[in-house]
């Protein structure tokens, strides 16, 4: 969470384009945003900092400078306000800081500053930085200062701190992830290396405790706690800049949707290949466990039936942030498959580094390559889903699920197999995508857009379909929504249902669709308005969405037509649904 970039160089709109870097890492919170400037010439440091989105909003009023630094906000210790915004200054306006994670252990340092006579003007936990560094620089040059007051800190952070004495940025990284960007007299940092293909391919990813000190001709790295110096071991991206934008799409969410065809397609054709050489690890492991966060999570319950019905193979699951206490078995035999979309997920990286110190393999499935988890891992394998721009993850997902598919497949020989039902799942998608299709969604978004709650139930690979499926609908439309194992009804969630109560049922051509058929029944018997998603109709349907069968892939279909009615909720309450309250894309604090 949290954006950062920095510049130092030749240009002397340096504003402008950290300003401009902003907006790209925008994704990672969006409560509010700053750039600070060191206008040439001058020993002083211009702020403009905001509450909100960035919008429409410029940097034309700040002075031109050749270093500048900006943030994008998600808030942890203070309020939303323009107050707690970054950068935050010392007394004398002469050091600014910017920062990503928790500082936890600022409040007995912020006391003795505090007595010391320093001036508080913010609520957070970064400002403590900025005066522990006015305080250590008066004692030690800058540079050294930072790496003091770095080490006093607790928690995982990633900082870039300037003064007004030196045309330097300093940073400094413990979990939070930071990559710098080497340029022709001018260097880059920023919190995501896709920000800096604009200027420069040429990166370093920082790795924890690390430091740098960033000049327009030289780019040092330390070890932050010995201060050894490093040579960057600097790496070409080959990545391309994401070209067009929104394209003809009002909002990234929905462009996203639409490429999920051609997405599916790409990895049932490109990831055979992979999925072989990757069964043949899984083969050899002994307990191979699925981990991941939030719809990626998600994927992994996928998987673990996946791995069931094709391979025969117990797969055990666990969510990213709870993998960390329950993995003391595991040792240099357990396989550990970690699935994310940033690959910057913290309580994922949290868990494996856990698993690792317990000698257990690392093999990652990400969308972001270089990220820290694919950095950290013993095998990788690349979503391929393109970069990912709205909150709410949607191609993903079902890129996940695609390549969970044909790994499954792969393991009792069948890839061929997975690469066909992949095939079906792209037509399926294709009808669920169609203009008749997505106006049938659209008008039960209209149906269901006033209630209060929405339930979803299923079962087998259905299940997490309906865990997805609430996810959804929560995050970009605020509407109450809950997934549920569908046998799980009559044990507490059927008190809940009432008249008129929308409750989704996932009804696949599968071993599952009878008893589904149950649960939707049961809910119809207490007033529910039965909304089914099926390959068939039937007459218990209050509304019925088509999704043609697609085999064990018709997760992914059945996914796509729970991203469009949250989609479409979210467009009928006049919501942004590419940046949703509250949430941000790469969540890296714990
Ligand atoms: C955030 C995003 C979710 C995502 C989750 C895990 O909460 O808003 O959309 O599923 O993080 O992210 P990851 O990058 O690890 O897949």
């Amino acid at each position: 969470m949290c954006g950062i970039f920095g510049y130092v160089g030749k240009r002397n709109d340096g504003q402008k384009l950290v300003f401009n870097g902003l907006k790209s890492l925008e994704y990672r919170g969006y409560d509010s945003w700053g750039v600070g400037v060191i206008p040439e010439k001058k020993n002083t440091i211009v702020v403009k900092k905001k509450t909100g989105k960035i919008g429409n909003a410029n940097v034309n009023d700040l002075p031109g400078g050749s270093l500048s630094f900006g943030h994008t906000r998600w808030a942890t210790h203070g309020g939303v306000t323009d107050q707690n915004a970054h950068p935050h200054l010392d007394c004398n306006g002469e050091i600014a800081v910017i920062h990503n994670g928790i500082f936890e252990n600022y409040e007995g340092i912020k006391q003795k500053l505090l007595k010391k006579g320093h001036k508080f003007v913010s609520e957070t936990d970064t400002e403590t930085l900025t005066h522990l560094l006015e305080d250590i620089s008066k004692k030690e040059p800058f540079t050294e200062a930072v790496r003091t007051a770095f080490n006093q800190m607790e928690g995982l952070n990633a900082v870039i701190a300037v003064s007004t004495k030196e045309n330097l940025l300093v940073a400094a990284r413990n979990g939070s992830p930071l990559v710098i960007g080497f340029g022709k007299n001018e260097n880059f940092l920023a919190s995501d290396a896709s920000a800096l293909l604009p200027y420069t391919k040429e990166v370093y990813f920082l790795e924890d405790n690390e430091m740098a000190i960033l000049a327009s001709d030289k780019v040092t790295i330390l070890n932050v706690k010995t201060a050894r110096k490093i040579i960057p071991d600097r790496r070409k991206l080959d990545w391309r800049v994401e070209q067009g934008g929104k394209g003809k799409y009002e909002f990234y969410m929905l462009k996203e949707i639409f490429e999920q065809p051609q997405i599916i397609a790409d990895i049932a054709s490109l990831g055979a290949s992979q999925a072989k050489e990757m069964a043949k690890i899984i083969r050899e492991a002994r307990g191979t466990y699925l981990v991941g966060c939030g719809t990626a999570s998600y994927a992994c319950l996928a998987g673990s039936y996946l791995f069931s019905k094709l391979a025969k193979r117990h797969v055990n699951f666990a969510i990213g942030s709870e993998f960390g206490y329950s993995l003391d078995f595991l040792n240099k035999d357990s396989l550990v498959i970690a699935i994310s979309q940033s690959g910057e997920t913290m309580d994922i990286l949290e868990s494996v580094k856990k698993a690792k110190n317990r000698d257990a393999k690392i093999l990652s499935l990400v969308n972001v390559p270089g990220s820290s988890l694919y950095r950290l891992s013993d095998h990788k394998m690349l979503i391929m889903a393109g970069q990912e721009k709205a909150v709410a993850s949607t191609k993903a997902f079902t890129g996940m699920v695609a390549h969970l598919v044909l790994l499954a497949n792969s393991l009792n020989g069948g890839v061929r197999k997975g690469q066909k039902s992949l095939m079906q799942a792209v037509g399926s998608m294709k009808h669920v995508l169609s203009p008749g299709s997505l106006k049938k969604i659209d008008k039960l978004a209209g149906l269901i857009v006033g209630k209060k709650h929405v339930y979803v139930i299923g079962r087998g690979l259905s299940y997490p379909a309906s865990l997805e499926t609430a996810l959804k609908i929560k995050e970009i439309s605020y509407i109450h929504a809950e997934g549920l194992a569908a046998g799980e009804l009559k044990h507490g969630p059927l008190a809940l249902i009432e008249k008129g109560t929308p409750c989704i049922s996932f009804l696949p051509n599968d071993e599952t669709y009878g008893a589904n058929l149950a649960g939707a029944m049961e809910m119809r018997a207490r007033g529910g308005f039965i909304i089914g998603i099926s390959h068939k109709p039937h007459e218990i349907f209050d509304y019925y969405i088509n999704v043609p069968d697609a085999g064990e892939s018709t997760i992914i279909p059945e996914v796509v037509v729970a991203q469009l009615l949250a989609y479409y909720l979210t467009m009928r309450k006049g919501l942004d649904p590419d940046k949703p309250r509250n949430l941000a894309k790469s969540v890296t604090v714990k």
